[in-house]
């Protein structure tokens, strides 16, 4: 395991960003999502991804389970990197068959969660004894040009993880993972697709509050991390389609007016009955704009692969 999370580092870029984000002006307040995933955030993540309303998770397995042996045919991947990797669980369907097609040797899922990351790799040990599996604890915003060098890398980014950066920072991030890709490698990038809002409102406001808790979750983690005070039940989890924007948006609504105290900023802020904060997007893609994104980053589009729905896209791109 590479560790490339200075304790230091994150708890300063912590205190920065609830800094920012709650000094904000009223209900332009926000908080960026890589904090949902402590320990606890990243087991309710697990739990969402089993829900009945979350669709995208066993979508995109099988969407997967057909495209994995032209994936390894086309790419031949020596090495597989796997970005903001989770569980690595659908990853399993890329191993296996690029194991099969005798090319891979090595696997390396980066992500921010230590917990999620060290469970992961060690059930990936196990299960792959030929596989030099190497975990990076990193930001996927901020180490790209730490990866391993190699020849013939993929790098998946799967989950449609890539709808949590807003457009700002996915532009930036793909030319920055372009920037440290060859000619000729490759990116597979799982992206969720524009649909019905009666499909995609719940599967982010799912009846058994799964989504709500782990939403909340993040004032756990500011409460632990800077000795903050606040109520987690006293905000409602809000979950929004925004039509204009084709994203989802979480957000958190004080149910009453709070008063919460950050001891490690020194900082009071007040919430007025109602007031919302904006915890994380969501963003859902067309094909078409996907192509262009990816392209103006320095990435062809080389293949597509979609469920009959067309609920959940993979996208196989190659570095110009
Ligand atoms: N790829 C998995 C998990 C998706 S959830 C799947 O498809 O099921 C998003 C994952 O990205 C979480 O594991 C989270 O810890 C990680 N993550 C979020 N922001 C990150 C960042 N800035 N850098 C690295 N990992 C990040
Ligand atoms: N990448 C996942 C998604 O956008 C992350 C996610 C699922 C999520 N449910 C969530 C993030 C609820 C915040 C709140 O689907």
């Amino acid at each position: 395991m590479i560790n490339l999370l200075d304790e230091d580092y994150q708890a300063r870029a912590l205190r920065a960003d609830v800094r920012a984000g709650l000094t904000a002006a009223p209900g332009a307040r926000w908080l960026p999502p890589k904090w949902f995933y402590d320990a606890r955030g990243s087991e309710l993540f697990e739990e969402i991804t089993r829900l009945p309303e979350y669709y995208p998770t066993r979508t995109e397995r099988a969407v997967l389970t057909t495209a994995a042996p032209e994936i390894a045919r086309t790419t031949d991947a020596k090495t597989l990197v796997e970005l903001g990797s989770g569980s690595s669980e659908k990853t399993r369907l890329l191993l296996d068959a690029m194991l099969s097609r005798g090319t891979l040797g090595a696997f390396v899922p980066l992500d921010v969660s230590e917990s999620a990351l060290t469970a992961a790799v060690g059930a990936l040990t196990e299960a792959y004894p030929g596989l030099t599996v190497t975990g990076v604890i990193g930001d996927f915003a901020r180490h790209l040009g730490h990866l391993p060098d190699g020849d013939n890398r993929v790098v998946a980014f799967l989950g449609g993880t890539i709808g949590n950066l807003v457009p700002a920072e996915r532009a930036a991030f793909l030319t920055a993972l372009r920037q440290t890709l060859h000619p000729g490698e490759w990116l597979l990038l799982g992206a969720d697709l524009v649909k019905d809002p009666g499909i995609l409102v719940p599967a982010y406001d799912d009846a058994a509050g799964v989504t709500a808790e782990f939403n909340r979750n993040v004032l756990h983690v500011v409460n632990r991390e800077l000795g903050a005070d606040f109520d987690p039940l006293a905000f409602t989890h809000v979950a929004t389609w925004n039509p204009g924007r084709e994203w989802i948006e979480m957000r958190l609504r004080a149910s009453g007016e709070q008063r919460v105290r950050i001891t490690a900023l020194d900082l009071t802020v007040t919430f007025a009955a109602g007031e919302e904060l904006r915890t994380e997007v969501s963003a859902k893609f067309r094909r078409d704009g996907l192509s262009a994104e990816l392209s103006a980053a320095g990435f062809a589009l080389s293949h597509w692969w979609t469920d009959p729905r067309q609920w959940f896209g993979v996208a196989l791109a190659q570095a110009r």
